[in-house]
């Protein structure tokens, strides 16, 4: 648990890929708990529409692809007044490390969830000091906690956001931003459509993840899955690893 606590009314906030999946119900939960305004990043601004038409001006549309260094110097430069940055942009292919097209599909997973991650983060963080209190919500996954075989590349993409949470945690431990990493289980939006699985939605993700914020939770197991995977977890990295290594898809 960390000190800095805070409630998300009256706060700025910034999600990158807020126009779908989890990324869109953290920007709507973010609004309804009373944020002042969310800065919704999306490569492509007319999917926000729906959003806009709801929240208004609270809602600032912003156009964000997270592989682009001046997109990424863009959306910081017009978004001065930042608190919260969610990273939540993300990709994911399906194979293992001696499937056919590993190396460009890892390269893919790498370029938006780790290299995407940590330019925005750079980019914000001089922000998010000067408007402190502040956060950063890394959005990682329980695929990040044992390498699921089916999805080895993306699962390596989300060990290194995990690595990178501590590693920026510790950076900023005394600069007044709480540094959050997020685990979620199979959760049904695009990504996930194809795997045959129970899953959460996206909305019970938001909830907890701003619930989180309010607390100080330094690391968020989400949804129902992901909060047995972080029990197991804390007792035995090893059981995780056994586990996800069975499951084939
Ligand atoms: N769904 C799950 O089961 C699950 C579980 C654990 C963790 N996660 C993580 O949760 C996050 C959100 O995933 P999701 O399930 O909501 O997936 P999703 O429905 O596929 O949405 C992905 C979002 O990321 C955006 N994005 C992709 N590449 C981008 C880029 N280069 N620049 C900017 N935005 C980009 C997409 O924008 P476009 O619409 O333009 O493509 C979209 O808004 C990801 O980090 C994912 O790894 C998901």
């Amino acid at each position: 648990m960390s000190e800095a606590q805070f409630s998300v009314a009256g706060k700025v906030a910034f999600v990158s890929g807020a126009n779908r999946g989890i990324g869109k119900a953290i920007a709507i939960e973010l609004l309804e708990k009373g944020a002042k305004r969310v800065y919704a990043g999306a490569r492509d601004v007319r999917s926000l529409n729906n959003l806009i038409s709801h929240y208004v001006e609270r809602l600032v549309p912003i156009e964000l692809d997270v592989t682009d260094a001046s997109s990424i110097a863009r959306a910081a430069e017009a978004t001065r007044d930042v608190q919260i940055l969610v990273n939540n942009a993300g990709v994911l292919h399906v194979g293992g490390f001696f499937s056919k097209d590993a190396e460009e599909n890892m390269q893919q997973d790498f370029d938006v969830n780790v290299w995407g991650l940590l330019k925005l983060s750079r980019a914000f963080v001089e922000i998010l000091k000067n408007n402190r209190p502040g956060a950063i919500v890394n959005i990682s996954s329980v695929a990040g906690l044992g390498n699921m075989p089916m999805i080895g590349g993306y699962s390596a993409s989300k060990a290194a956001v995990h690595s990178m949470t501590q590693g920026m945690r510790g950076e900023l431990a005394q600069e007044g931003v709480l540094v959050m990493g997020v685990y979620p289980g199979p959760i049904d939006t695009d990504m996930a459509k194809s795997f045959e699985m129970e899953k959460d939605s996206s909305a019970n993700v938001a909830k907890d993840l701003v619930q989180a914020l309010l607390t100080g939770e330094e690391d968020v197991f989400p949804d129902m899955m992901s909060k047995q995977i972080g029990k197991t977890y804390a007792g035995s990295p090893k059981a995780i690893e056994k586990a996800f290594g069975e499951y084939r898809g």
